[in-house]
């Protein structure tokens, strides 16, 4: 091997040990620099006849020529190696799972409580919403349960500030404040109806339309375990007019259980019992003749005829008006349907229990 190559060769291997383009310059420099090998080489020749010069002349431009194009080729590698560089640390991994915009849904007993709605809406009942922080007069008193009545030891509830001592404001213990609320307003509509024909001198008969509504909501109670929860769902119903009865309240809940369940296998019997704003009162209970639950009795709602006091209460006159009144726990109902037997998992807000009912 010739001088030359052996320095083109050198040049290769500086350049192949280069990793970044600085180290390749630095190795430039050194075979193609002012003092690098070739220029020393190119000085060499000034010693030289004209006839030598020519042919070492081509030899050395041949020998720079290599190393020139070693550079050329070094310096798109490296330049290829930095782009893959990049490229990889760019990378996406198409491989990841993608994020999903999660679906939402209503809550279990959110459907039930649209059942229900729809249920008694096609039945002919109106809805009504009702205010969660309730007075004492609605939620007690009014209800035919005085202030020192027994029965309100059975709803410790939660206190508020707003009320006045005589009538502090709390988290209503149950929806029945509604039946008041609500027929109180009804029959207020009506007279007004009945008052404003008679000064127009229009036909108005001011008969009052019967009242039938339901209303469902939050109720709270100062209890916890795994069947009572301090904030819980109820659902009141009430009736009143001057010729209803026990039967149209059998007749409608039994019509209700069986659209709800979707079972027409399920009976139902009134249990006595007892509640300071019916007279007489009653358990609802139903019994699903087949299936998982065939052969027990499950407790569903209170209910009852609608005390001459509330009545009262309500602007009417109760020689003249009857009133049937029931309140139904939307959570067990939902319990019921779907099977759930830990009444926590409403409230825990897990995705996986909750995803069940989409
Ligand atoms: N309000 C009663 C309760 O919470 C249920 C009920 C409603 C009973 C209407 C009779 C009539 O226990």
């Amino acid at each position: 091997m010739n001088e030359l190559n052996v320095v083109v060769d050198a040049a290769k291997s500086a350049f192949a040990a280069a990793v970044t383009p600085a180290d390749l310059e630095n190795a430039k420099s050194l075979f193609l620099g002012k003092s690098g090998r070739i220029t020393e080489l190119m000085k060499g020749m000034a010693a030289l006849s004209v006839d030598e010069k020519k042919s070492r002349g081509a030899s050395i431009n041949i020998a720079k020529q290599a190393i020139e194009n070693a550079l050329t080729d070094r310096r798109r590698a490296l330049a290829d190696l930095d782009l893959q560089k990049q490229l990889q640390a760019e990378a996406l991994d198409v491989t990841l799972p993608g994020r999903q915009r999660g679906q939402g849904g209503l809550h279990p007993v959110s459907i039930t409580m649209e059942r229900i709605e729809s249920i008694f809406g096609s039945m002919g009942f109106e809805v009504a919403q009702g205010p969660e922080i309730e007075s004492d007069w609605f939620n007690f008193t009014a209800l035919n349960t005085p202030e020192d009545h027994p029965a309100r030891s059975m709803h410790d509830t939660f206190y508020v500030e707003g009320g006045s001592a005589t009538a502090p404001n709390l988290l209503r213990t149950h929806t029945s404040p509604m039946q008041i609320r609500h027929a109180v307003q009804h029959v207020k509509h009506y007279r007004s109806l009945a008052s404003d024909a008679q000064a127009n001198q229009e036909l108005f008969s001011g008969d009052m339309p019967e009242i039938r509504v339901i209303a469902p909501g939050r109720t709270y109670r100062v209890d916890s375990d795994a069947t009572h929860s301090p904030m819980f769902h109820q659902c009141e119903g009430l009736w009143v007019g001057e010729n209803v009865s026990f039967k149209d309240l059998k007749f409608i809940f039994t019509d209700f259980c069986r659209t709800f369940f979707e079972s027409d296998d399920l009976v139902l019997r009134f249990r006595p019992s007892f509640f300071p704003f019916t007279e007489p009162s009653a358990e609802v209970d139903i019994q699903f003749q087949s299936g998982s639950l065939a052969g027990r009795w499950l407790e569903v709602a209170g209910s009852g005829q609608v005390h001459p006091n509330v009545i009262r209460n309500m602007g009417l006159d109760p020689e003249k008006y009857i009133g049937f009144a029931f309140g139904m726990g939307p959570d067990r109902l939902t319990m019921v349907r779907y099977g759930v037997n830990d009444l926590r998992l409403f409230f825990d807000g897990d995705i996986r229990f909750l995803s069940q009912f989409q």
